[in-house]
């Protein structure tokens, strides 16, 4: 078993797309250039969204213009139709991470689709990304329960990956947008998803709305999931989700892992330092354990 776990980052989008804050562009350089400091070497950096739906994400094309790029390190942009994803091209993502969505409700009101929509929009736009020479990732919201139309049946979520696959996607992540999933439906879904779905990698992207997020994280690791999305403070959450709260904290899960001897190649105090950075920045508190506890041993 391989005892490396690799953490994408994604406080300055998901993370800040539904804070109350208003990061200036520069403050959103200097979080970035703060968690590469960290040793963050994926993340996701912006959204190429409608600006009217997501105002906070309306300079994406200027972060990423200039975001700084040490060796190895990879800017996601994330988009969910052909627009976005011109925009994320013309802009310099070095991947680009495209939304399906398993849920009618969520859907409708996050991006004005079915989920079948999603997949024939997925279909639609891959070409255009593989011919930028791109790596493609697709995240299905909602993959574990939809704050509008309820339970999401699990096949409904395998078929999404298969149509990914399909569509030459590499990395699947299973969104928990809501924060409602538990250690056995991890475990459900990333066998069913690995059935229909067998040759995408899985990452896995929890929100800690109702207190399971590090449990979750803990049965996807067991069931060898490599790959864990996490967000600086654990900020964040979906403006079109009701009573949407953060992310599980980038600091919270490297210290469970660290404990646990997983190398992950970012450094805890860093990341400590960091949020309470940001807690200056965003001119409110932040949320994670550690940066009120801080580390153990000390
Ligand atoms: N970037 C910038 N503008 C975009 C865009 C994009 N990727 N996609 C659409 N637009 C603009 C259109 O040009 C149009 O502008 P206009 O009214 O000035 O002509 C307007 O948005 C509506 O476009 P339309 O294609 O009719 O979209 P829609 O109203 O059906 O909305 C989305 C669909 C996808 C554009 C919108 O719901 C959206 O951007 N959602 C983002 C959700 C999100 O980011 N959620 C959090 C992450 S999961
Ligand atoms: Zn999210």
């Amino acid at each position: 078993m391989t005892r490396r776990i690799d953490i994408v980052e994604v406080g300055p989008r998901d993370g800040l797309q539904n804070d109350p804050a208003n990061l200036t562009t520069d403050q959103k350089l200097e979080f970035i250039e703060r968690l590469q400091a960290c040793g963050v070497k994926r993340m996701e950096t912006g959204a190429f969204v409608s600006p009217r739906a997501v105002p906070k994400m309306a300079d994406s094309g200027d972060v990423f213009k200039r975001a700084a790029r040490p060796a190895g390190t990879s800017h996601i942009a994330l988009a969910l139709n052909e627009k976005g994803v011109r925009r994320a091209i013309d802009s310099g993502a070095n991947e680009i991470n495209f939304v399906l969505v398993a849920g009618e409700g969520f859907g409708r009101r996050n991006q004005n689709m079915s989920p079948q929509q999603s997949a024939d929009a997925l279909a639609a736009c891959a070409p255009l990304i593989h011919e930028a020479g791109l790596p493609l990732s697709a995240t299905i919201a909602v993959a574990f329960g939809d704050p509008f139309s309820g339970e999401v049946d699990t096949s409904i979520v395998a078929n999404l990956a298969a149509q990914a696959q399909r569509a030459g996607v590499n990395e699947v992540a299973l969104g928990d947008t809501i924060g409602v999933a538990t250690p056995w439906d991890v475990r459900d879904r990333i066998e069913r998803v690995r059935i229909e779905a067998p040759d995408v990698y899985l990452r896995l992207h929890f929100h800690d709305t109702r207190g399971l997020a590090l449990a979750n994280i803990h049965a996807a690791i067991e069931a060898s999931v490599h790959t864990i999305d996490a967000s600086c403070g654990g900020i964040g959450g979906c403006p079109f989700a009701p009573a949407a709260t953060g992310n599980i904290a980038t600091e919270d899960v490297i210290y469970m892992l660290d404990r646990a001897g997983y190398e992950t190649g970012i450094d805890l105090n860093q990341m400590i330092a960091t949020a309470r950075w940001l807690e200056t920045a965003l001119q409110h508190p932040v949320h994670s354990s550690l940066s009120r506890a801080g580390p153990f041993p000390v």
